[in-house]
């Protein structure tokens, strides 16, 4: 069996979204203190939804395709909607990733947290769901 899905290997080799978004209205940077790998999202709001996501990434194959899928997954939705997605819920969509690759899942979901968590500070505002900024998820965590 091959080691990644097919899905996997789509977002990896065709990422979605990739780049900076020059105005970003919010931008969350995390490191993942497993392997050092570092990933930076960029969002666009508009009427309280993502109008417009993007990442940068210097990390695995696995995080390239963990940040594509997520960034496909946040757009459009409004921010309550995307601080719901979980680093569980990218594995799933992703039609699962190996064991030892579930780390690499915590940093899209936390990067997307993260820079949802600069607008809301930008801006003043409190948005529900919103984790507290740096928490960690655990490896393999269940959804
Ligand atoms: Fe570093 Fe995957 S090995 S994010």
């Amino acid at each position: 069996m091959p080691m990644y899905s097919e899905k996997v290997m789509d977002h990896f080799m065709n990422p979605r979204n990739v780049g900076e978004i020059k105005d970003a209205d919010g931008i969350g940077e995390v490191g993942n203190p497993v392997c050092g790998d570092m990933m930076t999202f960029y969002i666009k709001v508009k009427d309280n939804r993502l109008e417009d996501v993007k990442f940068q990434t210097f990390g695995c194959g696995a995080a390239v395709a963990v940040s594509s899928i997520t960034s496909e997954m946040a757009k459009g939705k409004t921010l309550e909607e995307a601080v719901k997605i979980t680093p569980s819920l990218v594995a799933q969509e992703l039609e699962g990733l190996p064991k030892n690759k579930y780390h690499c899942s915590n940093l899209g979901a936390q990067a997307l947290q993260k820079a949802i968590g600069d607008y809301a500070q930008k801006k003043g505002i409190k948005i529900e769901g919103l984790e507290e900024k740096g928490e960690e998820h655990e490896e393999g965590e269940e959804g």
